[in-house]
């Protein structure tokens, strides 16, 4: 079994499509731009604008840079790689990200949930994170009703820094 993040590509654009269809417009806070779009506006505007994001293009004003990976899932049995999940890393803070949802989101497909990916996505996203963001801690955030959320940031070394009406605010060591 593998599991591996890439970052959001044209050449995967028929797997990509599929799984953000499926992806809720808003789940916990987690944030689909794309719900809902046919694959010929994910092709011309959704999928470039994710790729964009992460060289810092085309973001509203005061917005970093933002990649997005899909993490991908072979079983041993089969060859065909899927899409389990989708994570994404915000390059750096500002104040707003500071006191809102920090550097990072995670979502795991409904069907794939409960089997340990979002802890494995999130580890291979804190060593992409050692990688591209300055701060020394990763900043991550959920609401207080998400517990599995909450979960998968502990077992990766979070800590809560603190907690408010709108929820954990937890930090992950990357120096
Ligand atoms: C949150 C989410 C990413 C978790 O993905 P996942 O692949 O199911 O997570 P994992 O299987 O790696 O781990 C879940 C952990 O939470 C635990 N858990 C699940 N429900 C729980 C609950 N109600 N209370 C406490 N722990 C819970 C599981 O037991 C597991 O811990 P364990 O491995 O120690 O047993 C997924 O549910 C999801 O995509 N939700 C919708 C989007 C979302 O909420 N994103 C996060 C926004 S901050």
């Amino acid at each position: 079994m593998k599991l591996y993040l890439k970052p959001a590509n044209m050449e995967d654009i028929e797997k990509e499509f599929s799984f953000v269809s499926c992806v809720p417009a808003d789940e916990n806070g987690f944030i689909n731009t794309n719900a809902g779009m046919d694959f010929e506006t994910f092709k011309q505007k959704g999928l470039p604008g994710m790729i964009a994001a992460s060289k810092g293009e085309g973001l509203p004003e005061g917005y970093v840079p933002e990649t997005f990976y899909f993490l991908w899932f072979e079983d041993d049995e089969s060859s065909e790689p899927v899409i389990v999940g989708e994570f994404r890393l915000r390059h750096n803070l500002t104040p707003s990200l500071e006191k809102g949802s920090g550097h990072v989101g995670q979502f795991i497909g409904k069907d794939f949930r409960g089997r340990g990916f979002c802890t494995e996505g999130l580890r291979l996203l804190v060593e992409e994170a050692k990688k591209i963001v300055p701060e020394n801690e990763l900043y991550l955030h959920c609401n207080l009703d998400n517990q599995s959320s909450l979960r998968v940031m502990l077992k990766n070394g979070g800590v809560i820094h603190h907690k408010n009406e709108n929820g954990y605010f937890v930090r992950i060591k990357l120096r």
